[in-house]
């Protein structure tokens, strides 16, 4: 009689091939291993071979960089999504696309538990375990490795023991995670935060330093919040954003050093790389300020920060979020036009910007000729909205406050 079965997040690595045996000597599950391509150097076949060498019963792959980018990367890219005002959520937002995988093949599969290879005091094991309960509430979540407090070493041991193929590839003093949006690093001389992260640390990016000493500008052509076109070239989402990782991290940006607060509780230290994603958000950004009044800006910074947090929280799945998308989602529909970027030795500077939805008015803006804003009609307007504030003053003070201090001219 076949075993029950278990959904393995699959990455090919040692933790999770390791898992493989592990699930079946400890809990008693055959495991089918899901690997989902979202943009990481990843050779699917290989990584089906490798699940199958390592005892999975069953080993699916899929590609769903498309997925990713049009159904994660760009409603957050509309919300302009930066947690703690920094990091992109590059490792965030892949999460509960593959989660959404897990519980697909669970399905398919007739399995009752979901597992993941994640330790128990990350943010990741919050984003898979809330992902799928949230898919799929009767799916128990299995955790080995915030269970079986194995060192590397051990894992290597065990592997050997259980015929999992160990590569003898040099362990990297360091910690990664790949996807269209980034690459996240952590880890060894990283763990000191005053330490500069060494140039071996990084993988996507020139050094400022050593990037051309002449600009590249790019040109970002929106429609409706999305980019459609780069440099004059329409591209699918999921095709634009190697090509901007590529030309804006050989000039050097995309670099981000965070000391950021996970949801455990730690503050842990990590190195990004998200060429493509600091330049788009800020063109977004751009562009927005553009076409969008002052309240609505003002209003969906606020929303803007706590979208991020949840995505960051795990909580992609959530009624909160779903609201909050659709706030940022109607917001969308003027942005629409160009912004040009200007790509230096690590900066990324907007340079120029039009919209056919532009607020932005010459006849009004303009201190030259043609100027066709009524001065004379500020001092009613100031007299009035400065009413509150002379109301305010002429109160007698109340007897503790400060009195102005003693001015020093001299006369
Ligand atoms: N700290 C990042 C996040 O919470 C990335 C986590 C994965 N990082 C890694 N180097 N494996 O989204």
């Amino acid at each position: 009689m076949s075993s029950p079965k278990v959904v393995l997040a699959y990455s090919g690595g040692l933790d999770t091939s390791v898992a493989i045996p592990w699930l079946k000597e400890h809990k008693g599950l055959d495991v089918v291993a899901v690997t989902v391509d979202v943009g990481q150097p990843v050779d699917l076949e290989r990584v089906r071979a490798k699940a199958k060498a390592s005892g999975a019963v069953g080993a699916y792959v899929a590609d769903a960089r498309r997925e990713f980018a049009d159904e994660f990367l760009a409603p957050a890219l509309k919300a302009n999504a930066l947690y703690e005002g920094v990091y992109p959520l590059s490792t965030a937002l892949a999460r509960p696309l593959i989660g959404r995988h897990m519980v697909e093949v669970a399905r398919r599969e007739g399995a009752r538990a979901v597992a993941h290879g994640c330790t128990g005091k990350g943010n990741d094991q919050v984003r898979f375990d809330l992902s799928t309960t949230s898919l799929a509430p009767e799916l128990a979540v299995i955790t080995p490795a915030r269970e079986w407090g194995m060192t590397r070493e051990e894992e290597i041991e065990y592997a050997k023991q259980h015929g999992v193929p160990v590569e003898a590839t040099k362990a990297s003093p360091y910690s990664t995670d790949e996807n269209l949006w980034g690459r996240s690093v952590e880890c060894g001389i990283l763990e000191d935060p005053m330490v500069e992260p060494p140039e071996a640390a990084y993988g996507w990016t020139r050094s400022p330093t050593d990037a051309p000493e002449a600009p590249t500008t790019v040109r970002l052509e929106f429609e409706q919040g999305l980019p459609i076109a780069l440099d004059g070239e329409r591209l699918p989402f999921h095709e634009m954003i190697p090509k901007l990782n590529e030309v804006a991290g050989s000039n050097g940006v995309g670099r981000i050093d965070h000391v950021e607060s996970r949801v455990v509780g730690i503050k842990s230290r990590e190195v990004y790389e998200c060429p493509a994603a600091v330049v788009l958000i800020r063109a977004h950004q751009a562009l927005e300020g553009l076409v969008l009044p002052r309240d609505v800006l003002d209003f969906k910074r606020t929303v803007e920060q706590r979208y991020a947090q949840l995505i960051y929280d795990g909580l992609w799945f959530s009624p909160l979020r779903t609201s909050l998308q659709a706030f940022v989602d109607a917001t969308q529909e003027r942005v629409t036009g160009e912004v040009a970027v200007k790509l230096y030795k690590g900066s990324a500077t907007v340079i120029g910007r039009r919209s056919p939805h532009s607020l932005y008015q010459s006849a009004l803006a303009t201190y030259s000729s043609g100027d066709q804003f009524r001065q004379e009609m500020s001092e009613g307007f100031i007299y009035v909205w400065g009413l509150p504030a002379r109301t305010w003053a002429a109160q007698t003070p109340p007897p503790t406050s400060t009195a102005p201090r003693a001015a020093k001219y001299r006369a």
